[in-house]
C-alpha cells in the first residue's frame, strides 16, 4: 500500500484554491492543512475542502506534526520567506513560481534544502503536462529536424481586483516572473541555455515591466523571441520551428488543454493532434503526483524540475531584468 502525502497550503490566494481542488483527484496524497490570513479565502477553503485544518497564521501550519510537505502559493516576493520558514521547520516545498526575486534567493532557498535533506521544488506545472511532454519527445526524435527559432507570447489584460502582486515591485511584480517565465522556460526547453540574452521592458506606472520583449541568441545562429504583456490580450501561443517541421501550440501554450499542431516540411496544413485534456481539474494534479512519489522514494530534488533548472531560469531572468532595467526593492538590498 502506497504512504498517503499529507500536504499543508501556505497561502490561500487564487492558485492555491485550484491546487486544493486537484488535490481531490490525486490518488494517496491528502490535503490536511490550511494556512491563511485572510477570512475570505478561509471560506473559500471551507468549500472546496471542509475537513482540513485552518490555520489563521502561517506558523502553526509550519509546526504542524501531520504535515509532509507544504505548498507555498504567495507571491513571488515572499517565496523566499515563507520557503525558508517552512525548511527551518522541518518540511519539504513544492514552491510556486517563480521561484523566488532573484538566483541569489534561490541558491539560498536550495542550499537551505540540501543542508537538511528535505525535499524542495519548484512548482512549474507546465513540465508535467502532456502536451509539453510531447513536444520534448518530438524534438529529440528529431522530428523538427534541427530547431532554428522559437517564437512565443503572452498577454492578458489584468481585470479587477487586480491582485497586489501584479503590479506591486516588493512582491516582485510584471509580466517577467508571472507570466513571461513560461515563455523563456519553453525557449529554453526547445533551444537550450543561450549564448546571449537582450531584452526590453515599457514600464507600469509603478515601474515593473508591463511589456517585456526578450531575444536569446545561440552560438549556431539559433533564436528565440519571446513577448509578455498586461497590455493587451494576446492569442499566448508558442510556435518551436524547425528546418523539418514546425509545432503550434495555440490558445494557452503552457497548459494541458493547449491545442498542439505539427506542419511537416514546408506544409501550411497541420497534422492536428490534439491532447487529452486533463478528465478532471485544472492539471495541477500532473506536479502534486509527482512530487508524492519523489516524497515516497526518499528524494530531496525532483529528476525532472531539478535545482538547476530553477537556478538556470532564475539566473536567466535576472539577466533579463539588468538589460530591460527592471528594478526590484530586494535588489537594491544586495548592493
Ligand atoms: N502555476 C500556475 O498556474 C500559477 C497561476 C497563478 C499564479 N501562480 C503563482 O502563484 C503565486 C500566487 O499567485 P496567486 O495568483 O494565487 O496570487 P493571489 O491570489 O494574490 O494569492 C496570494 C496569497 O498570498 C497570501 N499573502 C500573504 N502575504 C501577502 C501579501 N503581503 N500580499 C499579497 N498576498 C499575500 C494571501 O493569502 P492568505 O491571505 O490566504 O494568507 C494571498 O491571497 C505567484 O507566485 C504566482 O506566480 C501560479
Amino acid at each position: 500500500m502506497k504512504k498517503t502525502i499529507r500536504w499543508g497550503i501556505l497561502g490561500g490566494g487564487r492558485i492555491a484554491q485550484k491546487f486544493a481542488a486537484d488535490l481531490e483527484w490525486v490518488k494517496d496524497e491528502d490535503l490536511r492543512a490550511i494556512a491563511s490570513l485572510s477570512q475570505k479565502n478561509t471560506e473559500q477553503f471551507l468549500k472546496i475542502n471542509p475537513s482540513a485544518t485552518l490555520y489563521t497564521d502561517y506558523e502553526s501550519l509550519v509546526t504542524d506534526p501531520e504535515i509532509d510537505i507544504i505548498y507555498v502559493a504567495t507571491p513571488h516576493g515572499l517565496h523566499y520567506e515563507h520557503t525558508m520558514l517552512c525548511l527551518q521547520h522541518n518540511k519539504a516545498v513544492l514552491c510556486e513560481k517563480a521561484f523566488a526575486l532573484n538566483a541569489a534567493q534561490a541558491e539560498k532557498m536550495i542550499t537551505e534544502a540540501r543542508s537538511r535533506k528535505l525535499f524542495l521544488m519548484e512548482a512549474l506545472w507546465s513540465k508535467f503536462i502532456p502536451p509539453y511532454q510531447k513536444m520534448i519527445e518530438m524534438i529529440k526524435n528529431g522530428d523538427l529536424g534541427e530547431i532554428k527559432n522559437v517564437l512565443i507570447h503572452f498577454g492578458f489584460i489584468p481585470q479587477p481586483p487586480i491582485a497586489d502582486r501584479i503590479f506591486n515591485p516588493a512582491l516582485g511584480g510584471g509580466t517577467l516572473l508571472d507570466i513571461g517565465i513560461y515563455n523563456i522556460f519553453y525557449a529554453v526547453s526547445a533551444l537550450g541555455l543561450p549564448d546571449h540574452i537582450e531584452a526590453f521592458m515599457s514600464p507600469a506606472a509603478s515601474k515593473v515591466d508591463e511589456q517585456c520583449a526578450v531575444v536569446f541568441r545561440y552560438n549556431n545562429g539559433a533564436m528565440a523571441q519571446v513577448f509578455s504583456s498586461y497590455a493587451t490580450h494576446l492569442t499566448t501561443e508558442a510556435h518551436i520551428n524547425g528546418n523539418k517541421g514546425r509545432l503550434r501550440l495555440s490558445h494557452r501554450f503552457y497548459t494541458p488543454d493547449t491545442k498542439m499542431e505539427f506542419y511537416p516540411g514546408r506544409s501550411d496544413e497541420p497534422t492536428t493532434m490534439i491532447h487529452t485534456a486533463p478528465t478532471s481539474g485544472f492539471g495541477y494534479h500532473y506536479e502534486a503526483s509527482h512530487v508524492g512519489d519523489c516524497l515516497r522514494k526518499g528524494l530531496t530534488e525532483s529528476p525532472v524540475m531539478t535545482h538547476s533548472n530553477t537556478l538556470e531560469l532564475m539566473q536567466i531572468m535576472d539577466t533579463v531584468r539588468k538589460k530591460a532595467g527592471i528594478i526590484f526593492p530586494a535588489d537594491e538590498k544586495r548592493k
